[in-house]
C-alpha cells in the first residue's frame, strides 16, 4: 500500500501534524499546492489534512472533486483551534464536511492546532476578528463559546504528537 499525507496548511499546523504523521508512516508529506496528478495516481491511501475555518475544512470540498483520487482510500484529518475534548464542535465539524455516506467510508480525525496571527493573512484575520465579535455579543454563552473567546484572544501552539496516534494506528490497518 502506498501511502502519502497532503497537507494543506494557512498558517502551519495541518502541515506540522502532516509530517509527524509522514515520519510515522515512513511515507511522502505534500503540500496540496504541489500534488501533481501523478502523486494522486501513484498512491493508494491518501492522508488529507487542513485546517478549519467557521467549520468548514480548508479544501476538503476540492479534493472530493478530484478524479484521480476516486478509488483511493481516504483519511482525513481536520486541524482546529477547539480543544481534542470538545467533542460536540468536534462531530459538528465531521457532519458539516462529510455525508452520513462519507462518514462511513472516509475516517476522520480531529487535532488540535492553534492559532497564528503573524502568519495569518488578512482576509482570515477580519474574518476571526468578526467571529470574535459575534461571540462576544452572543447571550447565554456555552463552555465552548467561553473556550473560542479565549482562543481568538492571543497566538497559541497547542499542537502535540501524541494526537495523531488514532490516525495512525488506522492507516497502518489498511
Ligand atoms: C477565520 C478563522 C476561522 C476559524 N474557525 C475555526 C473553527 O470553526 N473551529 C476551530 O476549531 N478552529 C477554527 N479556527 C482555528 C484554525 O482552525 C486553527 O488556527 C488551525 O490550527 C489552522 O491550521 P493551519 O495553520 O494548518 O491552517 C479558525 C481560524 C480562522 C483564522
Amino acid at each position: 500500500m502506498e501511502r502519502i499525507v497532503v497537507y494543506n496548511s494557512k498558517t502551519g499546523f495541518s502541515e506540522k501534524y502532516g509530517k509527524w504523521i509522514a515520519q510515522e508512516l515512513a511515507c511522502k508529506a505534500v503540500s496540496y499546492k504541489d500534488m501533481t496528478p501523478q502523486h494522486w495516481k501513484e498512491n493508494d491511501v491518501i492522508i488529507y489534512g487542513a485546517g478549519i475555518m467557521a467549520g468548514r475544512i480548508n479544501g476538503w470540498d476540492k479534493v472530493k472533486k478530484i478524479p484521480e483520487r476516486c478509488g483511493k482510500k481516504l483519511i482525513v484529518y481536520a486541524v482546529g483551534g477547539a480543544p481534542m475534548k470538545a467533542d460536540e464542535v468536534i462531530l459538528t465539524v465531521k457532519d458539516n464536511n462529510l455525508t452520513k455516506e462519507e462518514q462511513k467510508e472516509i475516517p476522520f480525525f480531529y487535532l488540535e492546532g492553534g492559532i497564528d496571527f503573524e502568519k495569518m493573512g488578512f482576509f482570515p484575520r477580519t474574518m476571526l476578528k468578526t467571529m470574535y465579535k459575534m461571540l462576544k455579543k452572543k447571550k447565554d454563552k456555552t463552555q465552548e463559546d467561553m473556550g473560542m473567546l479565549r482562543l481568538f484572544e492571543r497566538s497559541s501552539d497547542n499542537s502535540s504528537k501524541e494526537n495523531i496516534k488514532p490516525l495512525i494506528i488506522c492507516a497502518e490497518q489498511i
